[in-house]
């Protein structure tokens, strides 16, 4: 055997034992209990020991930038920008017969979980081109959100399992439980009520929710009024149908529909803009919503990006989040809401801060610092959003949702969103100017210990006691006598007043 043949043999049998027909589109298509699937793809090329191409799933996509060998196959990793960072992903992948078998991680530490990929049809999956975006101009008023939304959203507890009947039974126990009478009033459906679009190119809801429109008639029927949830990107977070290139068609089907809020969240968008493009993006629906002929309120939801509460409501934004998600915990909770000092120049009259929605109920804190969840988003301006489950709330929990004179202070008329005017170690005050003259004032401690915190009179600009002081959560007036005022407040709690000019 000569020696150029030799080699061609070994690298022959190097490429058979490292997989040589990787090449093609190959798709994980996992069914979900909606009647949908939900697709991975990895469009790959290999030639010799590389592999490049394509991993696409939920709401990323990466081009594939290293890939390794190992014992019986490859193992290739994934970059995208997101802003301004890079994301990764690895995948170990083998050829067994006609499958191509994927190995992934959640994160470092997890259990590796191994997948079947099949191959799908050229093209399946590909993205589709990046959309022109509109010069910039300012979206009129759309004159809602008066004051700080409040509602229930399905996000925080149900998450997939939110479905028709759930939805319903929700708007039944906002009326039941005295949450509507408190005033709250939207019933939002978040992520993952999406199907596919018909041939004409309308959205089409999964098999969990069967008649859109006949939902929102019975919400409306309960005195209640309701919200939907989509991406500007061609999939929202959760990997279900986005609005991308349907921005005009799927604000009037929701206007058909009945809806009355969006909450509309960058998710894949990040494949094909940057932050900085995020306005002009926010505002494609914020015409198509204008459009419509029905008034929408208008969520973004874009994570506190690109300083959104600058230009919010130049897209017709009624509200923006702030941050990231929260979680049901102490940490998540207290990390988002003590940070949004800076923000609060920005919030007025039909445009809020959105420090994301409430997870009061959802069992993963005590009593107390729900009510220093309830307290902080209500000197916050924030908008009220309910998580938990509304059929079964313990009646604390009841009544901290619905104290309405801590709800008074988030729904005040100034529209002014409180400040931190005094931090020492854990113990924090928060003050919130009230259209009648009054303040609300916040003092929380986030200490481990009970402790007793002090409050002067002149530190909020009053020369002497004032008139009337209100002890909101011990629902009951107290003596302002002296210079100041003194509170035993709990661990991990609040004392929350009104003082009256
Ligand atoms: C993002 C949002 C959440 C929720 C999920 C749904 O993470 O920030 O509030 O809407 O998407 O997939």
């Amino acid at each position: 055997m000569n020696r150029l043949l030799s080699v061609t043999i070994l690298t022959l049998l190097f490429q058979q034992a490292a997989g040589s027909n990787l090449t093609g589109n190959w798709s994980i298509r996992e069914p979900t209990a909606d009647g949908t699937f939900r697709n991975t793809y990895l469009d790959l090329k290999q030639d010799g020991s590389q592999v490049t191409g394509s991993i696409r799933l939920t709401q990323f996509y990466y081009s594939i930038v290293e890939s390794k060998t190992s014992a019986d196959g490859f193992t290739l990793t994934g970059s995208m920008m997101d802003g301004r960072n890079e994301r990764r992903v690895t995948y170990e992948v083998k050829l067994v017969g006609d499958e191509l078998h994927v190995t992934t991680r959640a994160n470092a530490n997890a259990a590796p979980v191994e997948k079947v990929a099949r191959r799908a049809p050229p093209g399946e999956g590909a993205l589709p081109s990046r959309l022109p975006l509109p010069e910039l101009h300012r979206v009129p008023e759309n004159g809602l959100a008066k004051t700080p939304p409040m509602g229930w959203n399905s996000w925080n507890k149900f998450r997939n399992r939110v479905d028709d009947a759930s939805v319903r039974e929700m708007a039944d126990a906002m009326v039941s439980s005295g949450m509507k009478a408190a005033g709250y009033q939207y019933i939002n459906i978040d992520d993952i009520w999406e199907a596919d679009r018909d041939p004409q190119g309308f959205i089409r809801s999964n098999k969990k929710f069967p008649d859109m429109k006949a939902l929102a008639d019975y919400v409306h029927s309960r005195g209640l009024k309701i919200g939907i949830y989509s991406s500007p990107g061609p999939t929202t977070c959760a990997g279900y149908e986005g609005s991308y290139g349907h921005e005009e068609q799927d604000a009037k089907t929701f206007a058909d529909w009945g809806i009355d809020y969006l909450k509309y969240d960058w998710c894949s968008a990040r494949i094909f803009y940057s932050d900085e493009e995020m306005q002009a993006v926010y505002q494609k629906m914020g015409d198509a919503l204008r459009a419509s002929g029905r008034l929408i309120v208008y969520s973004l939801c874009q994570y506190g990006r690109n300083e959104v509460w600058k230009w919010g409501p130049e897209v017709g934004g009624n509200l923006w989040r702030t941050t990231g998600d929260i979680s049901d915990n102490w940490n998540s909770m207290t990390r988002i809401g003590f940070a949004q000092d800076e923000h609060s120049p920005w919030a007025k009259t039909g445009h809020w801060n959105d420090p994301d929605m409430l997870e009061i109920g959802n069992g993963g804190m005590s009593d107390d610092e729900y009510r220093t969840h309830m307290s902080l988003w209500s000197i916050l301006a924030a908008p009220l959003l309910a998580g938990n489950d509304l059929r079964d709330m313990k009646p604390a929990i009841r009544d901290i949702l619905t104290n309405r004179e801590v709800i008074a202070i988030d729904q005040d008329s100034t529209g002014k969103q409180g400040t931190r005017t005094s931090k020492d170690g854990d113990q924090e005050t928060w003050v919130k100017t009230l259209a009648d003259g009054g303040q609300a004032i916040g003092l929380f401690n986030r200490g481990s210990q009970n402790t007793k915190m002090n409050l002067k009179w002149a530190d909020i600009g009053l020369k002497s006691a004032p008139s009337k002081v209100r002890d909101l959560w011990a629902r009951q007036d107290v003596k302002p006598a002296g210079l100041d005022y003194s509170a035993d407040v709990p661990s991990h709690g609040v004392v929350m007043l009104r003082i009256h000019k």
